[in-house]
């Protein structure tokens, strides 16, 4: 696919969005799912490329799937698991599928995965998730590009994780629901996710407790304890800070609909810091507007519930034209800063020294072409083109793709101005429509 967004910039956005499921939930729930026998029903699961892709894994391993679109509802049958490996065709694609190994050491007691490589946001190691294996009593071994896991009794152990790793932290949960007495998680990950997984694990007979902080406790359970189930997961914080940096970017007013505000505190408070105008007007509700040209903020990106390094990116964006200098420390990846030399492209002023990013707010962007490198990079770009003087191609769609459902759709209800377009189409159709009267 040569799909590309064609955006003119400008335009204030205004009206509502609806926040779907959050994606790195829905993936590592799709996971837990293995651990019961029977079908297990997951609700608000957005329509996306890794979401297809964690699907495929599944169901190599022999579970049934199924998706409803329209339902947004994703239905899997693991009564039987009948193959204990996942290919590296399928986890190079999308390394958070590594997560069925927790999930197959449990239920299997043995799993053979592939080893998913760096990517280009960074490193992105897994070696606490081996060694925390290996604590739990699995044999481990790492042949070929892959891991075998074999454990013929899995023994509740203390393991402490020197960075409070997320993926980490989730599969070493579901490698210990089946275990034999207590896992003691220290310095465990504490995003929503995680709570999001322990309450979906202990619907299904689990025990754990302290999720959330930074202490996870795992009382082994029997397999025949656990039982299919239905659940709804929580909203997509990323993707409700990704809408409400384009309302402020745009200098346009909004309501974020479906989004937990708790789960967004620290990137709210520098937000309202920075001069944008944010209000609870229901539970889950938000109202967004920005006015005035922003203030410069400086922040460093942390574990939850630091500022989340998955919205660097569209704070960087806010930056450029912000009145000032701002300083951003980047802490947990070696490169997310990829969105830097297209930004500058743009006008930005930008001074990037490792993993600080030094930005002296300009007055104005103006529209180029663009290159998206990665998701969260990529939908940087497609606020920074959104609020940028003139037209805008933003190219290599798939990674926006895979973590944002109807991302143009939802940019038009809020009056952005912004088409996707095959650019297999004859150059000249092309150019006609990418004018004023086509956005
Ligand atoms: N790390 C290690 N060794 C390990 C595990 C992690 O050195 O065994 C390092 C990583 O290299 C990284 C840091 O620890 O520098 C944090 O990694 P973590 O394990 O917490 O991240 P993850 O589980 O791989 C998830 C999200 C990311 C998000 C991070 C941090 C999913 C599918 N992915 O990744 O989301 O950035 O947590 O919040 O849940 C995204 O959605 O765009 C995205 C990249």
């Amino acid at each position: 696919m040569t799909d590309k967004f064609y955006i003119k910039g400008g335009t204030p956005l205004k009206g509502e969005v609806k926040i779907g499921g959050a994606k790195n939930s829905v993936l590592k729930l799709m996971a837990a799912a293995l651990l019961a026998k029977g079908k297990t029903k997951i609700h608000n699961v957005p329509d996306l490329t890794d979401v297809e892709i964690m699907l495929n894994v599944i169901a190599e391993l022999g579970a049934k799937t199924s998706y409803d679109k329209s339902e947004k509802s994703v239905t899997i049958d693991a009564t039987d698991i009948t193959d204990i490996t996942a290919k590296y065709e399928l986890v190079s694609k999308m390394r958070a599928s590594f997560i069925v190994l927790g999930a197959l050491v449990s239920r299997c007691k043995e799993a053979i995965v592939a080893l998913p490589g760096g990517c280009a946001i960074g490193e992105r190691r897994v070696d606490f998730h081996i060694r925390g294996l290996e604590a739990l009593g699995a044999k481990i071994k790492i042949e070929n590009g892959y891991v075998h896991a074999k454990a013929n009794r899995l023994a509740g152990t203390d393991i402490y994780l020197d960075i409070p790793s997320v993926g980490a932290t989730e599969n070493l949960m579901l490698a210990a629901v089946l275990a034999e007495g207590s896992t003691r998680i220290q310095n465990a990950a504490q995003e929503p996710e995680i709570v999001d997984l322990a309450n979906f694990l202990n619907s299904m007979g689990a025990d754990i407790n302290g999720a959330g902080t930074s202490e996870i406790v795992i009382n082994g359970v029997k397999q025949s304890d656990l039982h299919p189930i239905e659940y709804t997961t929580i909203p997509d914080r990323i993707e409700a800070g990704t809408f409400m940096t384009a309302i402020i970017a745009t200098r346009g007013k909004g309501i974020i609909r479906n989004v937990f505000p708790a789960h967004l505190t620290f990137f709210t408070d520098k937000l309202l810091k920075m001069g944008a105008n944010i209000k609870l007007i229901e539970p889950n509700s938000l109202e967004v507007s920005c006015k005035n040209r922003l203030n410069s903020i400086n922040f460093i990106t942390q574990p939850y519930p630091g500022f989340p390094t998955d919205l660097q990116s569209m704070a960087m964006t806010l930056l450029t034209t912000a009145n000032g200098v701002g300083i951003i420390t980047e802490s947990l990846y070696e490169n997310r800063f990829m969105q830097v030399p297209e930004l500058r492209r743009m006008g930005a002023d930008i001074h990037q020294d490792r993993n600080h990013a030094i930005i002296k707010g300009v007055k104005k962007l103006t529209g180029t072409t663009l290159a998206a490198s990665d998701l969260r990079a990529g939908a940087s770009l497609v606020v920074a083109a959104l609020m940028a003087e003139g037209n805008s191609v933003i190219e290599n769609l798939h990674h926006i793709d895979r973590g944002y459902e109807n991302f143009e759709t939802k940019l038009r209800l809020l009056g952005g101005r912004i088409e996707r377009k095959d650019d297999t189409l004859p150059a000249n159709l092309t150019e006609d429509t990418h004018n004023e009267s086509y956005l």
